[in-house]
């Protein structure tokens, strides 16, 4: 079997990519501190009926770090979600479809989308961020970790983990920014590395019209 089928076989496991991204991404320690800083401090979000959606949840690894109470992991791939259930029984995960949310309009305070957006092509991007924008209450936040094209010569394991992901559009920042500044208002965006990964963090806000 060719290396790259090889990787594509194993990161399509939710056990095997979880452990792998767990060794080349540090833990997620990027991700969970982005998060915290940037997700968790939005305004409106002390309120105790707050709700936070993660968008393309997977198989739920980040989470634990949002309230029980606040949290809504969706994703489209059951068997993701099955695991995610499983491990986090206390969360709540339903199985939607990002281009078209089951959701009713300004449902959400906060949403969070982590390595989602380089599984899509460019229409299911436009779809997914026009329902993103209809779900998110005018003012909430949006924070969009995405990956982008490995940025040092020397990060063979960061070239490595591409190859293995199921993701086959992972684009330059620009191309996000251009697509996400249709629907919202970048309040900051910057690169980050995770581990080996190396990811674009687009904090938004939606436009009030
Ligand atoms: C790399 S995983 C990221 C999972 C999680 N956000 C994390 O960081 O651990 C990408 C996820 O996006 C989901 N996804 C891709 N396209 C989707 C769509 N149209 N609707 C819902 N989920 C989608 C995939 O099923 C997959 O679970």
């Amino acid at each position: 079997m060719p290396l790259g089928n090889l990787l594509n076989w194993l990161g399509s496991s939710a056990v095997f990519s979880n452990i792998l991204r767990r060794l080349v991404e540090n833990n997620f320690s990027a991700q969970k501190r982005l998060i915290r800083e940037h997700l968790l401090t939005a305004p409106g979000l002390c309120a105790g009926d707050a709700k936070i959606l993660d968008m393309g949840c997977g198989t739920g690894e980040l989470s634990h770090l949002i309230p029980a109470k606040s949290y809504i992991g969706m994703d489209f791939f059951w068997q993701h979600l099955r695991h995610a259930a499983r491990r986090y029984p206390d969360r709540g995960f339903t199985q939607v479809d990002g281009r078209a949310m089951a959701f009713p309009s300004a449902r959400f305070d906060a949403i969070l989308v982590v390595g989602v957006l380089h599984h899509m092509d460019e229409s299911t991007v436009d779809a997914t961020m026009t329902e993103i924008q209809r779900v998110i209450k005018p003012g909430g936040r949006v924070l969009v970790l995405e990956d982008i094209p490995t940025r040092a010569w020397w990060n063979l394991p960061g070239r490595l983990i591409h190859a293995a992901d199921l993701g086959a559009h992972i684009r330059p920042p620009a191309v996000y920014s251009t697509w996400i500044e249709r629907y919202f208002k970048i309040d900051l965006q910057f690169p980050v590395l995770s581990g080996f990964c190396d990811y674009q963090v687009f904090v938004l806000t939606r436009k009030l019209f």
